[in-house]
């Protein structure tokens, strides 16, 4: 298993390049399904997550191209409309075939997905919605077998807001029987990516960024290109890394407007952000000040930013408190940190950090994606040297974090 070892201490300079965005990329491949015809994706990520997702599509005879990013599918052999256990338990997104499966050919079997590092995360509400739509769906043998001749428009309200479950139920609509309103739909900007290479696929969406998207089911969807978006969590991680390092780095191939609120609290922080249509500037010279949040749903704070923040707030200047609210098991990188020396204690939903003068090295271990993210940071900003274990997690989210971060300086390298 690889791991990470990582000299604390050098600041950061230079420029990185994001990547394209897993949580887009990962429903748009899945977009693929919904047409005989051809997709071309450009600014696809490499990650082992988009791998699993190309390996599940592959055997479900979707045709794939992949040349560096750029990835070209083709819809027309599909024929296995079945994603097995083997896949789904690796990666939960795997869900996001059964809108489309069951829209196009009327049938799908779905392996329900297990219990997850960082809750519970039933998927419940998307097999409402598509209840709803008149599919009939039974649950036998741990899959998720759902049928319907023809999906049919109806107004789904969520229980609560939630992203793949926005993304599963918006594919099925654009090709069921007449309106859909799906109320309550979560306005990520890895959603609206989605929806607009749907309308570039014929289908018929209005809403497109609100809590109300209204889809008029069209016949069938063709082809179309296009550019998945960038990667907001890669990039705010990276200013992150800045801001507990110091340093001076421009982020290119990425947008500062869809990143508000985690722009917002790194300027409370200390980082001077300047920007432009596709690029993001930190400059970072003294100690970070604590900032508190708490996580929402877009465009609210992200849960997928709480650990990165906190491994700043670890080093900083005062006292903070983290509130995640989205996931009921997201804290499980406290422990480590607590293990670089970081005053952190939970009381339930709630972190209280107590920023140190300095945290030190010592092995720690990865426990999921984004936690990973955030030991790479204290390692980067602590004194000596950190051990990360089990960092396939990273991989499966970040492109080659590692080669982009010691492009700019870090001191930082792949243990096999
Ligand atoms: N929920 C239910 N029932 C459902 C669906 C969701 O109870 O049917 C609950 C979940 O348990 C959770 C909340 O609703 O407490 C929100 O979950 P959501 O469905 O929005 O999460 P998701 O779609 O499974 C996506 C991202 C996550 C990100 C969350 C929240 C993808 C592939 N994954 O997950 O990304 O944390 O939205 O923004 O888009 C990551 O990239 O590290 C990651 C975990």
């Amino acid at each position: 298993m690889d791991k990470l070892l990582i000299q604390g201490g050098p600041r950061l300079n230079g420029d990185i390049k994001i990547s394209g965005a897993k949580n887009a990329a990962l429903p748009i491949l899945c977009a693929g399904l919904l047409t005989s015809d051809t997709l071309q994706l450009s600014n696809v990520p490499h990650l082992q997550d988009v791998a699993t997702m190309l390996k599940l599509l592959r055997q479900m005879g979707l045709g794939i191209e992949q040349d560096g990013e750029n990835v070209t599918l083709n819809g027309a052999g599909v024929d296995k409309l079945e994603a097995p256990y083997d896949m789904v338990k690796t990666m939960r997104a795997s869900i996001l075939v059964l809108g489309p499966l069951l829209a196009r050919f009327g049938e799908a079997r779905v392996s329900l997905p297990g219990g997850c590092a960082i809750g519970s995360r039933p998927v419940d509400q998307h097999i409402k919605g598509l209840q709803a739509m008149g599919a009939e769906i039974t649950i036998e043998a741990g899959y998720i077998h759902a049928k319907a001749k023809k999906l049919k428009g109806a107004r789904i309200v969520t229980d609560m807001i939630t992203v793949t479950g926005t993304e599963n139920l918006l594919m099925a609509a654009t090709l069921a029987e007449g309106e859909t309103i799906l109320d309550n739909a979560a306005r990520e900007p890895e959603v609206t990516d989605l929806a607009n290479l749907l309308v570039a696929m014929g289908a018929n969406i209005t809403g497109i960024g609100t809590d109300r998207l209204v889809i008029h089911g069209v016949e069938r969807l063709h082809g179309a290109s296009h550019k998945v978006i960038a990667d907001r969590i890669e990039t705010a991680t990276f200013l992150c890394a800045v801001a507990a390092t110091g340093g001076d780095v421009t982020l290119t191939n990425t947008r500062s407007d869809i990143l508000d609120v985690a722009l917002d609290k790194l300027r409370e922080v200390g980082v001077i952000l300047t920007s432009g249509p596709d690029w993001i500037r930190a400059q970072m010279s003294a100690r970070p000040k604590a900032v508190s949040f708490r996580t929402t749903e877009y465009p609210g704070f992200p849960t997928d930013m709480q650990a990165q923040f906190m491994a700043v707030n670890c080093i900083a200047e005062g006292s903070s408190r983290v509130t995640e609210t989205i996931f009921e098991n997201r804290f499980m990188h406290v422990q480590e940190m607590n293990r670089l020396g970081a005053h952190i204690s939970i009381d339930g939903h709630n972190a209280i950090i107590n920023g140190v003068d300095k945290l030190v090295g010592a092995p720690v271990m990865a426990t999921d994606l984004r936690a990973s993210a955030s030991l790479v940071i204290a390692a980067m900003a602590a004194q000596g040297e950190t051990l990360i274990d089990r960092i396939y997690h990273l991989d499966r989210g970040y492109d080659r974090m590692e080669v982009k971060l010691s492009a700019v300086g870090a001191n930082i390298q792949r243990i096999k």
